[in-house]
């Protein structure tokens, strides 16, 4: 189940060339399991038919507030009441001006005063318009009144100037969508989450490392925000693009990762360790390429830091929770690393396995718990995987 499954979002689009991209905010929302009702103004009308739109939603277009069919079916109140959330993307200067002045002249802007729901809004609009003094303060006092805005992206706008003012990414407006509507377990709290493998370098050009993809910590910092917490996400080198709306920290060696981590974690409620550090790094790493006849078949190594460990051994309020990739005996091997390293709970899967665990979206594991509890994740995507071990965590260490 994510997030936006089951969930009722009118999604509003106003008179911008963006509105052709609403019909892609459509179509990812219903590949979730929201029900999208459209509301379309007379501008928006301009850029995209209602016909795109209901086809694509499945539901009805509203457009208009006096229309005696759809007000006598379904009215401007009862939508407003039955919204989960109120997402105009696009949203013009004109809209956004209407809903802080509690103008309600037509269909959306009278459904975003009556409205309880959260409302998100991602505008798109020239850049100069977007800075104008109106629509800075427009955004301030909304902001402050709780409204939610996914800022525009930088780039070459349809008005021929390049800055801000292109409508975000459906990625980013359906990220904070889900973070809108996500339960609140972690909020207020501070969470560190380490993801993906170290490179210990050997010279300029080579280094060592693992097979780590970085998906599974990228998923629980992911579903971390979604639940409300502060998330810093401390990550290794991945091919993964940086979650929105969380503090992302690049690092390379087990020993960035452990000064990142450490520095993080002071106030922390919960560090969770996903990433794959290494145990060992090159005696030496050599700031020139080593030449062939130089290393005379053997590179010295040194154990690196267990950052785990080091959080583990001192007084501690925060919860800990560690990650094993094993391939054999997986109980034993996670229970001891739980034991040894001195952990709330350890996320243990069998990477052994092709289907699951390095680089595949799904995952299956078993949690092993301090007080000696287990708890089995039947296979599932990693963010679903992730959702479950933070509820799970949650229920036995961070309540309230
Ligand atoms: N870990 C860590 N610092 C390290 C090595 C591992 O914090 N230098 C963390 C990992 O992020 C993971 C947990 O410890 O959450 C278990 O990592 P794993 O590599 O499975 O355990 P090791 O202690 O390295 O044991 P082994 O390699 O022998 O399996």
């Amino acid at each position: 189940m994510t997030t936006l499954a089951g969930r009722e979002i009118v999604l509003g689009v106003t008179g911008g060339i963006a509105a052709y991209k609403s019909c892609e905010i459509v179509r990812e929302l219903r590949k979730e399991g929201a029900n999208v009702v459209v509301v379309l103004t007379a501008a928006g009308g301009h850029f995209i038919t209602p016909l795109t739109l209901q086809t694509l939603s499945k539901n009805p277009v509203h457009t208009d507030l006096f229309n005696l069919i759809s007000e006598s079916e379904i009215g401007h109140i009862s939508l407003a009441q039955r919204a989960n959330l109120l997402l105009v993307a696009p949203a013009t200067a004109n809209i956004i001006g209407k809903i802080r002045n509690g103008i309600a002249d037509d269909l959306l802007s009278t459904i975003a005063m009556a409205t309880t729901a959260p409302i998100l809004l991602a505008p798109a609009m020239n850049s100069q318009m977007y800075a104008s003094p109106a629509v800075r303060e427009n955004v301030e006092v909304l902001s402050e009144r709780g409204v939610t805005f996914v800022d525009p992206d930088e780039g070459e706008l349809a008005c021929g100037t390049t800055g801000p003012g292109r409508l975000a990414d459906t990625g980013k407006i359906l990220e904070m969508a889900r973070i809108l509507l996500a339960d609140k377990i972690l909020e207020g709290k501070k969470v560190v989450v380490s993801a993906g493998p170290t490179a210990e370098d050997i010279d300029p050009v080579r280094y060592l490392t693992n097979r780590a993809s970085g998906k599974m910590g990228f998923a629980m910092a992911t579903v971390a925000r979604r639940f409300g917490a502060e998330v810093t996400l401390v990550t290794g080198p991945t091919r993964l693009a940086d979650p929105p709306f969380l503090k992302v920290e690049h690092v390379r060696s087990a020993k960035e990762m452990m000064n990142a981590v450490a520095a993080a974690a002071e106030n922390a409620d919960a560090v969770v360790m996903a990433a794959a550090v290494a145990d060992f790094r090159p005696a030496s790493s050599s700031p020139r390429k080593i030449r062939k006849g130089e290393i005379e078949g053997k590179i010295d190594l040194v154990p690196t830091d267990d950052i785990l460990a080091t959080l583990g051994g001192s007084k501690r309020e925060r919860v800990l929770v560690g990650f094993a990739a094993e391939t054999n005996d997986v109980e034993g091997n996670a229970r001891e690393k739980m034991r040894r390293k001195n952990l709330d709970a350890i996320v243990a899967n069998d990477v052994s396995r092709a289907d699951i665990g390095f680089d595949s979206d799904s995952n299956e594991v078993r949690v092993y718990f301090s007080d000696g509890t287990a708890l089995d994740m039947v296979k599932a995507p990693k963010e679903a995987i992730a959702s479950a071990v933070w509820r799970a965590v949650c229920h036995k260490f961070i309540k309230g």
